[in-house]
């Protein structure tokens, strides 16, 4: 028997100036993305924003249906339409946001298990890390890959190991 420990690291900001120019536009992207949410039963907004590696942005927003399952978060929406129309430009760093009746949470909302499990697989699919950045009013978190909002992550190729 061992007793493991396991770290995450991950930067915070207070405010997006303190972010490099590439994150600090991404961020506002997701701000923006916002707009495009669909919520008439939870009220909340969240936006989320994909650069690629062309620099091309793919923006998401939540979509909810009155059959709740039918519904999709933000996240998804935005990798599924970076995967459906740029299948082979690798996705780089997603930026999300999110907003409660149309004020702007102050700590991060952070991605639900299914979309981190998707972002997950666009990793492994373009075999490269995914940067994930939480944009709250008051505070900003950077993780530097999915692995660290998912650890142990499932992966058939590990299930032997
Ligand atoms: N939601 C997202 O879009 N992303 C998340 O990371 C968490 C939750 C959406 C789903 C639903 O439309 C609303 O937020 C309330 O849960």
């Amino acid at each position: 028997m061992a007793d493991v420990n396991f770290t995450i690291n991950y930067e915070e900001f207070s405010s997006p100036e303190e972010m490099d120019p590439i994150d600090q536009n991404l961020a506002a992207a997701a701000l923006e993305a916002k707009k495009g949410s669909y919520s008439p039963f939870s009220h909340f907004q969240v936006g989320a924003a994909l650069l690629l590696a062309d620099g091309t942005i793919v923006k998401g927003a939540n979509q909810e249906n009155v059959a709740y399952p039918s519904g999709l978060c933000a996240e998804r929406t935005a990798m599924f339409a970076a995967g459906a129309n740029y299948p082979d430009t690798p996705m780089v760093k997603l930026a999300i946001a999110a907003s409660d009746h149309g004020v702007l949470c102050e700590s991060p909302a952070s991605p639900c298990g299914s979309c981190r499990q998707v972002m997950a697989q666009y990793q492994r699919k373009f075999g490269r890390p995914i940067e994930v950045i939480l944009v709250g009013s008051k505070r900003i978190r950077k993780f530097h890959k999915v692995d660290d909002l998912l650890p142990f992550i499932f992966d058939s190729l590990t299930i032997d190991e």
